[in-house]
């Protein structure tokens, strides 16, 4: 009877445990393509080789279909290019692969893991919804699934803006790096309070319990920290990620490593684009051939998803010459 009792007691406890902790990592993940090869010729002004013993810095980016994806994603490329020894996890919150994406990502040259990671529909219609969630955890569990205990994690947005000197200042990080992450909320900054070179409290704006009352871009964790925590987990739950995310490998504040010459600079910026539905134009399909740009430009942006041409609905496009507009037949048939 004690003997039941204390296995009952024994579920109970686990059962309240993984409640806590929120579900384990097991997302639907889906490997669209990856490169572990570094194509790019030259990093900074030297050579690839140069860099061959820096640590590598996983950068994971959640990110989805809408009309800003691929300026996103290109603009922030072309600042990934300039880092060494780094390697891109592009997850995307849709069902299945995106082809042009994944073309699109394996042109640039950077190392990189491409995976389609939905976001649970139960969550989608959530007013906040978890944004980012499933993508950062199916990030976390291909970490996991390739055991790497060696190099950095860090979460970098797709809309945000990031300073080439925070890849030096998260690069070395022994356990988790803390810094001020610029235009978050009404203060416009968020970051930890430093005092004699030792993080003591957190500025921003928005507390309500939060231990760790950071921005996802404000910190960066040592994958050899994180190991040691096997229930590491980013649950769904909006506001929260981050405080819960670091509530789950364990930090105490005398721990965290302040960066940007002790969180006086300022080194990413949460930039926020304006989002906008995608676009219809009316066109005819009879113009959507050969005989000029339209057709392929058309089918170029539709792939993007950023607009489409169609015949019965949008705003008709104008097409002019010498400030006059004249009907499509004028300047295409
Ligand atoms: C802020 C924080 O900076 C994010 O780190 C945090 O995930 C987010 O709030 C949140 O908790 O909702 P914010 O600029 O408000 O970010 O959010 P978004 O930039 O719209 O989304 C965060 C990331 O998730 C982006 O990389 C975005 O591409 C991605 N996302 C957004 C999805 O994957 N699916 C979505 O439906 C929406
Ligand atoms: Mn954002």
């Amino acid at each position: 009877m004690r003997h039941s009792l204390n296995r009952v007691c024994l579920w109970l406890c686990a059962f309240v445990l993984w409640s806590m902790m929120g579900h384990a990592l097991n997302e639907s993940l889906h490997i669209c393509s990856e490169s572990h090869e570094d194509r790019r010729l030259y990093i900074g002004d030297k050579p690839r080789s140069a860099y061959a013993q820096l640590p590598v810095i996983y950068f994971v980016t959640p990110t989805y279909p809408r009309r800003e994806q691929i300026p996103e994603l290109t603009r922030l490329a072309y600042t990934l290019l300039h880092v060494p020894r780094l390697h891109w996890l592009v997850a995307n919150d849709r069902e299945g692969c995106d082809t042009f994406l994944d073309a699109q990502i394996n042109g640039f040259g950077i190392p990189y893991t491409h995976m389609a990671s939905p976001m649970p529909s139960e969550f989608r219609k959530a007013k906040p919804a978890p944004r980012g969630v499933a993508n950062r955890r199916a990030a976390l569990q291909w970490l996991h699934q390739h055991n790497l205990t060696n190099g950095v994690l860090y979460f970098g947005d797709d809309d945000n803006t990031y300073d080439l000197r925070l890849f030096s200042e998260i690069r070395h990080t022994q356990r988790v790096s803390m810094f001020p992450v610029g235009l978050i909320a009404e203060y416009a900054i968020s970051g930890p309070v430093v005092r004699e070179g030792k993080v003591v409290a957190f500025l921003d704006s928005w507390v309500a319990g939060r231990r760790w009352p950071v921005d996802m871009a404000g910190f960066a964790v040592s994958l050899s920290y994180m190991a040691q925590y096997p229930n590491v987990n980013m649950p769904y739950k909006p506001g929260y990620e981050e405080d819960l995310f670091l509530r789950s490998i364990g930090l105490h504040i005398d721990q965290i490593e302040p960066r940007g010459n002790n969180c006086t600079e300022i080194l990413v910026w949460h930039t926020q684009t304006k989002n906008k539905k995608s676009a219809v134009v009316r066109l005819e399909n009879r113009y959507m051939d050969e005989r000029s740009n339209l057709g392929a430009l058309f089918r170029l942006l539709e792939q993007m998803g950023v607009a489409r041409a169609s015949e019965s609905e949008g705003l008709v496009a104008t097409i002019s010459k010498n400030g006059k507009s004249k009907s499509h037949a004028y300047f295409l048939s």
